[in-house]
């Protein structure tokens, strides 16, 4: 139980209306309407006998289940506002379960006719969020799967040259371009963690570039990496721009955005290819990445034989534009449900969750930054707070983060924790003492639009702890 009144409006919706309940349980009843609709339309077909194991000891397992999965933090509550963890959509939740009595497969269209058709429309749908009228794109494992297309594509269209990314991108950007015997460059950051251009157009005129990945929505910081100066970069160079927007693909709906950072956002629909996770602020359960080119004849370069499928249709499959086989028909089916709720359109339901996340982030951010115990070393251009405890050194004040981040999490208030170079806290009037590389910062992802209603709560139990750490 988490109190009896935190009913919240966010753009016409009301969230955790009772709020006497930690987990809505509506979805249940959802389902069970859902599955006999789905039924009817199989009724032509005998009954089978249906091989199910004995009903008490899957009873036993479930509970068996429910108890391991307490042992993990809450990452579906508000007082969860660590790493990039979010619950999926109630609907989302249906509609993927649903989709498991059918089990589709969208690897072909033998193994998924409709949940196909509906992975098309709602990657068309994406793809019109970004001005994209025709594209080739398709759902995947995650935002690693997705940006393995990407730069795999890239590759193939500049055999033998590099992949280069921002200091602050995504790990995994180094290990896929090794994966795909690529080389990697990193590009130095600006003092607010995105792609320094000057820093990056030196390193193209050596022209063994083939590849520039710009992160919209850094991991760390949400840090949005200059689309207007790399494009141009990218046009004067002649080499392919890749955007991941794994993490803040979806922010281009929201308004109030910075100007610099709406300037980026505006231009993302230039790029070759874009990379989005519905299953990060899509309102999606793991498992579902989308990848997005701009010029469909891309798709040329899967071509592959296969002797196994594609025999009841000569539509293009899913699987001839993608490098997994397999792939879970019921991810698209929930994505589907989801944008059929809440259309991807600005000044709608789903940008207004999103715009109560951005609050909730400048919030903290405002609060912090009025606040001498702390430094904040910029401010949020999305939905995620970064700042340090002020302190004579940065091995003193990482130090301290680390002790807050354990005391917050005693006392139910998950925070999470980022390694920063110390030059970001150094260029102000700080007076830190640069004795190590990098500051251990806090780290707030204000992913959920409750946080917006509980941020008070998050600031009290904050403080008490700072105070108690800071200030035995
Ligand atoms: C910007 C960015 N790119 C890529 C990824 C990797 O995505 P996934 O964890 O879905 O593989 C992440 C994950 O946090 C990310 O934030």
């Amino acid at each position: 139980m988490v109190g009896t009144d935190r009913s919240v409006g966010v753009g016409g919706v009301t969230l955790n209306e009772e709020a006497a309940m930690l987990f809505e349980t509506d979805t249940l009843q959802l389902l069970a309407e859902g599955l006999e609709t789905l039924e009817e339309g199989f009724d032509s077909l005998p009954a089978p006998e249906m091989v199910v194991s004995d009903r008490v000891r899957m009873a036993r397992v479930m509970s068996e289940v429910a108890c391991r999965l307490r042992d993990n933090y809450p990452y579906f509550h508000p007082l969860y506002a660590g790493q990039m963890l979010k619950p999926p959509h109630p609907i989302a939740r249906a509609a993927y379960a649903l989709a498991t009595w059918i089990n589709p497969n969208n690897h072909a269209l033998d193994g998924g006719r409709a949940s196909s058709a509906m992975e098309k429309e709602a990657v068309a749908e994406i793809a019109a969020m970004f001005g994209w009228k025709s594209h080739l794109g398709h759902l995947c494992g995650g935002g690693t799967m997705a940006n393995l297309e990407a730069l795999w594509v890239a590759g193939q269209l500049h055999p033998g040259k590099k992949i280069v990314a921002s200091e602050q991108a995504h790990y995994t950007h180094r290990r896929i371009s090794g994966v795909l015997g690529l080389a990697f460059a990193a590009v130095p950051c600006d003092g607010r963690g995105r792609m320094d251009a000057n820093a990056l157009e030196k390193m193209l005129g050596a022209g063994d570039i083939g590849g520039v990945v710009a992160t919209v929505g850094t991991t760390g910081t949400g840090a949005v990496d200059p689309l207007p100066q790399l494009l141009c970069l990218r046009d004067r160079y002649g080499v392919r721009l890749h955007v991941d927007a794994a993490y803040g693909g979806y922010f281009t709906l929201a308004a109030h955005l910075a100007s610099e950072t709406r300037a980026t956002y505006d231009l993302i629909g230039q790029a070759d290819s874009i990379v989005i996770d519905p299953h990060k602020h899509g309102l999606q359960p793991y498992g579902c990445g989308c990848v997005l080119f701009r010029d469909p004849s891309v798709g040329a370069l899967y071509k592959h034989e296969s002797p196994y499928t594609y025999f009841t249709s000569s539509e293009l499959h899913l699987g001839e534009i993608s490098l997994e086989c397999s792939r879970p028909g019921a991810s698209a089916v929930a994505l589907w449900a989801t944008q059929r709720l809440l259309p991807l359109v600005q000044g709608g339901e789903f940008a207004s969750l999103l715009e109560a996340c951005r609050e909730a982030a400048l919030t903290l951010f405002e609060r912090l930054k009025a606040d001498p115990r702390w430094w904040v070393p910029f401010a949020p251009e999305l939905d995620i707070v970064v700042w340090a405890p002020r302190s004579r050194s940065a091995r003193r004040s990482s130090e301290l983060s680390q002790r807050i981040f354990d005391a917050a999490a005693s006392q139910n208030l998950h925070l999470a924790l980022i390694r920063l170079p110390v030059r970001y806290f150094t260029s102000g009037e700080t007076g830190l003492e640069p004795d190590q590389d990098t500051v251990l910062c806090l780290r707030s992802v204000l992913m959920k639009p409750e946080h917006r209603a509980w941020i008070d709560r998050l600031w009290e139990t904050l403080s008490r702890v700072a105070q108690e750490v800071m200030e035995p």
